[in-house]
């Protein structure tokens, strides 16, 4: 950590500031007498700002997401419309000057280097990235928490199935697989487009939906590109390779696939059961069934992957609240998850446009109201630690606190 000192000249007379930069190997962090933050990737990127007590995340896709606690309690959560986003974009760099003229001569060479590298970076260039971003993916949906910082590559495109009916998010478009020429050039753009930026991602996640329903021959041969490009193992390289699977995919798949994809460096998968309750699940029109779900984690458990589960608070609504959190943990419970294994719980958002509320209605039940999702999820959590093992991480999968 380096500390400068910053002499700012206001109507109000001259106040001194000090200033922490933070380099690590693969980010900058710049705090201003620790009120203020700007976090910038090797590239010189803005990643993210802590400013008058809001916390701003800079996906790769130049979405900005703002969070900050509600006064009602919570958290206030949204995506910055375009004017607001190119305003904190223009605040930042404004203070980016400042601190550069400031600390100039005071500062290593290093950090000199990183800050002219940051200043390359104005609001028409980092508002350029959309575009470009947008030419390479299709929209990151949604990933895991634990994988935000993984780098996607969308071996396939959207959600085999698309008809659950509370989930709109590949509805924009048809489930299709890449072949490998374009699964190829599809990473050797990701890693034009992401630069030096990629030492801070990890791991790869494969996308979309449910990549690991690929049919075995081809995610063979799609893993094996994967390998190709990048290093596994090192130090420095990725720690493994992530994917969500539905429950389609799930029960197409050998025990032999599984330990194939294990020693291929597939780490975990990611399973949407939402809900332990049969009615439930048929009200959310899932695939399979939940008895179908603990079996395929069974199986992938048993060929050494890790799980991760994934509940959903308010499914099924008033009527069937009690049968959902009881058959939900009885699930949970019967899939012997221990160590590396990961539940969490999402609390359901109702889109205008999803067939949920319709489906709802004619399994006689209604939506549950925002505290009550509130309750039914603290509930879900607390009872997941209590039913499953030690060393099992049970925590919020919330879909408005994404941004790739
Ligand atoms: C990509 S999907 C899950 C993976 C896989 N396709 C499956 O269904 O098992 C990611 C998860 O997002 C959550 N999700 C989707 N739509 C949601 C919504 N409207 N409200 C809350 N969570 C939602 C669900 O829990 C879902 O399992
Ligand atoms: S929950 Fe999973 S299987 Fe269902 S539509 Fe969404 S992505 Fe597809």
């Amino acid at each position: 950590m380096t500390t400068a000192s910053l002499v700012c000249q206001t109507a109000h007379g001259t106040h001194r500031q000090t200033l922490y930069f933070n380099t690590q190997r693969h980010f900058l962090t710049v705090s201003v007498d620790l009120h203020t933050t700007l976090s910038f990737d090797r590239e010189g990127r803005l990643i993210g700002v802590f400013l008058d007590g809001a916390n701003y995340r800079r996906g790769l896709c130049g979405d900005i997401l703002m969070k900050r606690a509600s006064t009602r309690g919570g958290k206030l959560r949204r995506m910055l419309p375009p004017e607001e986003r190119r305003r904190l974009l223009a605040l930042v760099r404004r203070r980016l000057m400042i601190i550069r003229e400031c600390a100039y001569n005071t500062t290593s060479v290093d950090i000199r280097a990183w800050l002219d590298r940051i200043l390359t970076w104005d609001v028409e260039r980092l508002e350029a990235e959309r575009a470009a971003f947008f030419s390479i993916y299709k929209p990151i949906s949604i990933l895991p928490p634990d994988q935000y910082l993984s780098l996607v590559l969308q071996a396939a495109e959207g959600c085999s199935w698309n008809r659950c009916t509370f989930c709109t998010l590949y509805r924009d478009r048809k489930f299709r697989i890449k072949s490998c020429a374009e699964f190829r050039h599809h990473i050797q753009q990701v890693k034009d487009f992401v630069g030096s930026g990629i030492n801070m991602r990890k791991s790869i996640f494969l996308g979309d939906a449910n990549a690991l329903i690929i049919p075995q021959s081809r995610l063979r041969e799609l893993i094996a590109i994967v390998h190709d490009e990048f290093v596994f193992g090192s130090p420095n390289g990725m720690k493994g390779i992530y994917a969500f699977i539905d429950i389609f995919g799930a029960e197409r798949k050998t025990f032999d696939d599984y330990r194939e994809m294990h020693d291929a460096q597939v780490k975990r998968v990611y399973l949407g059961l939402e809900s332990g309750d049969e009615e439930v699940f048929r009200c959310l029109n899932k695939p399979g069934s939940p008895a179908a779900c603990i079996e395929a984690v069974h199986m992938i458990k048993s060929a050494g992957i890790n799980v991760g589960i994934i509940l959903l608070a308010g499914a099924g609504g008033a009527r069937l609240a009690s049968a959902h959190v009881t058959h939900s943990l009885d699930a949970l419970a019967a899939m012997k998850l221990n160590a590396g294994d990961l539940v969490y719980v999402s609390p359901l958002i109702v889109s205008s446009d999803s067939p949920y509320m319709q489906s709802l209605r004619d399994f006689q039940s209604e939506p549950l109201q925002g505290a009550a999702i509130q309750q039914q999820l603290e509930h879900l959590k607390s009872g997941a630690k209590a039913v499953c093992g030690n060393g099992v991480k049970v925590a919020l999968y919330h879909l408005e606190e994404f941004v790739y």
